[in-house]
């Protein structure tokens, strides 16, 4: 009888990513990297964003729709690359599915509160994460000596979506908000959609000041693929759907992922 592996069956099965839009394609862009052997599926609920303007109940539906959409699509893992569901959703969805969940705020918590000569840590998110406090609570529980100041860029996410990055408006929109920033040791980008700024924050502040978290939650996910036994070891495909305007997807997403083709419309 021929040996038949069944972890090969499990292993290959998909990770899910999802966001309210393009931003989560700022963790995508570095898991792909870390696990390029993955099967994945990335979700960008864009007819349902800016997630950071939609109360908790809202969020919860979107995030239990979405999650549902995974468990059709038999995904090993999925990852929350949304700071906003991470910090509103996360604990009422949490053991409702089979598969792993990786929430970002909940992931690189213990990291940020223990960098290296910071003190000072301010978080910039959106209303719905800034309301939720989830970022300083976090970080307390691994270092309450840590300073975090939170502060909520409301029209952020909307300038990259609509691609405005570099308009005079957007500009002004941008520094309007770091100017309450003040003078910390490190600022977190907690809204995965902000890296698309970083041409432009570092205009008005250095940018190794700035924090992607990211990288921090990429290798944890790795890491606990790994310790789980669920990484596999052929990539076969990667696929994307969003809820409206995929052309709008596709541009928007170019400065992190060049799509090759318009991802698939769906309905939830
Ligand atoms: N990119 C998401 C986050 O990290 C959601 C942004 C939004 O739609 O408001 O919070």
């Amino acid at each position: 009888m021929e040996y038949k592996n069944t972890y090969n069956n499990i292993n290959n099965r998909p990770i899910g990513f999802f966001d309210s839009g393009v931003g989560g394609l700022t963790v995508f862009d570095k898991v792909r990297k870390f696990l390029p052997n993955e099967n994945t599926i990335y979700f960008g609920d864009t007819k349902n964003m800016p997630y950071g303007e939609k109360t908790q109940d809202e969020l919860i539906g979107f995030a239990d729709k979405i999650f549902k959409f995974f468990e059709k699509q038999n995904a090993k893992a999925v990852v929350m690359a949304c700071n906003t569901t991470s910090a509103v959703t996360y604990e009422a969805l949490k053991d409702k599915y089979k598969f792993r969940i990786y929430p970002i705020i909940q992931s690189v918590a213990s990291i940020l509160a223990n960098l290296e000569n910071v003190k000072n840590l301010c978080i910039i998110a959106t209303p719905a994460t800034i309301k939720s406090r989830a970022y300083s609570k976090e970080i307390s529980k691994y270092n309450s000596d840590m300073n975090v100041k939170e502060i909520s860029a409301p029209n952020w996410v909307r300038i990259v979506e609509e691609h405005r990055i570099n308009q005079p408006q957007s500009i002004e929109q941008i520094k309007e908000v770091l100017a309450d920033v003040g003078n910390p040791d490190g600022i977190v980008l907690a809204c995965t959609h902000y890296p698309y700024l970083l041409d432009v924050l570092e205009r008005f502040i250095p940018r190794e000041k700035f924090i992607d978290p990211a990288l921090y939650f990429a290798q944890n996910i790795k890491d606990d693929l790994a310790k789980n036994g669920l990484l596999n070891d052929k990539f076969e495909y990667e696929k994307f759907f969003v809820t409206s305007e995929p052309e709008n997807f596709k541009i928007a997403s170019q400065l992190f992922y060049k799509l090759e083709n318009l991802p698939e419309l769906i309905e939830l």
